[in-house]
């Protein structure tokens, strides 16, 4: 029995948004999940949950996020020693980290530009370094790939707005480095995409600053377990037919 593949995934916050819920479904969905992210406290526990459930997932807290820390994480994942025979493969990987603040432009800070200069440019471009790398020692599998590379962005990412200058420069950048492995690496049967999240995602974070029907009315916000599936329909997808970008919104969202 060959090993399970690989699922790396970067941004995991406290464990209720969408890198957990695509953690969680990868890992149903047989793929070994390495967990990348900040919080090591949250990381362990979401570890632990998805091994109690049947799975297979390793927590791999970073610092921060700047570009050695995240060519280094690559290399301990690779070193890593899984509790299943063998020692599989990266077939996928999602960046869902990000950074920047939510300001009118004259309060953006230089350090709030530097979040959003490192979470959305520096640290996805060493991300995607390390996991490009991976899947090109990959042969091609049944579908034609060597692997699938995932981008979280924003309505930010094709849109500015009045307090997002720092953070969709950001997020328009990321954008346009998905663009571009997307067609550099297709190349080579790697398959990049990017998802425009185009509203709110239901995570603990989000329903602390927003009205309380943004928690109870399913019309108005995205459900990160919904959003999951979509990575792995993109994730699925053969070499004859790939997206580069899709957008998700709830239903009565205003755009
Ligand atoms: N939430 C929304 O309404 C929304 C809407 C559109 C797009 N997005 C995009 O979706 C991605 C995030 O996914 P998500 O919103 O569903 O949340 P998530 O998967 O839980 O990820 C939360 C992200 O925020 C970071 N973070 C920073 N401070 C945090 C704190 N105090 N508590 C929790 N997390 C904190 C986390 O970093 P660590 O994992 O390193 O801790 C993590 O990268 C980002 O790329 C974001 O731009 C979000």
């Amino acid at each position: 029995m060959s090993a399970r593949p690989i699922f790396v995934v970067a941004g995991i916050g406290n464990g209720t948004g969408t890198g957990a819920a695509s953690a969680r479904l990868f890992a149903k969905s047989g793929y070994r999940v390495a967990l990348v992210a900040r919080n090591a406290e949250h990381l362990s526990a979401l570890a632990a949950e998805i091994n109690s459930a049947g799975g297979e997932a390793a927590a791999f807290p970073v610092p921060d996020y700047a570009y050695q820390t995240v060519l280094g994480v690559f290399d301990t994942i690779g070193a890593h020693a899984w509790p299943s025979a063998g020692a599989g493969e990266v077939r996928a990987a999602l960046w869902n980290a990000s950074g920047g603040a939510f300001k009118r432009f004259f309060d953006v800070t230089e350090a709030d530009l530097a979040g959003s200069v490192e979470g959305n440019v520096t640290a996805p471009f060493a991300f995607a370094r390390q996991a490009i790398t991976a899947f090109r020692r990959n042969a091609l599998d049944a579908r034609g790939r060597r692997g699938t590379l995932l981008f979280t962005g924003a309505t930010a990412s094709v849109r500015g707005n009045v307090t997002t200058s720092s953070f969709a420069a950001g997020k328009h950048a990321l954008r346009a480095l998905s663009q571009s492995l997307a067609k550099e690496f297709g190349q080579e049967n790697i398959h990049v995409a990017h998802a425009i999240i185009d509203g709110g995602i239901l995570t603990d974070r989000s329903v602390s600053y927003r009205p309380a029907e943004f928690k109870t009315n399913e019309d108005i916000r995205l459900n990160p377990d919904s959003i999951a599936q979509a990575y792995l329909y993109l994730t699925n997808q053969d070499r004859s037919s790939w997206t580069w970008e899709l957008d998700l919104r709830p239903a009565h969202e205003k755009w």
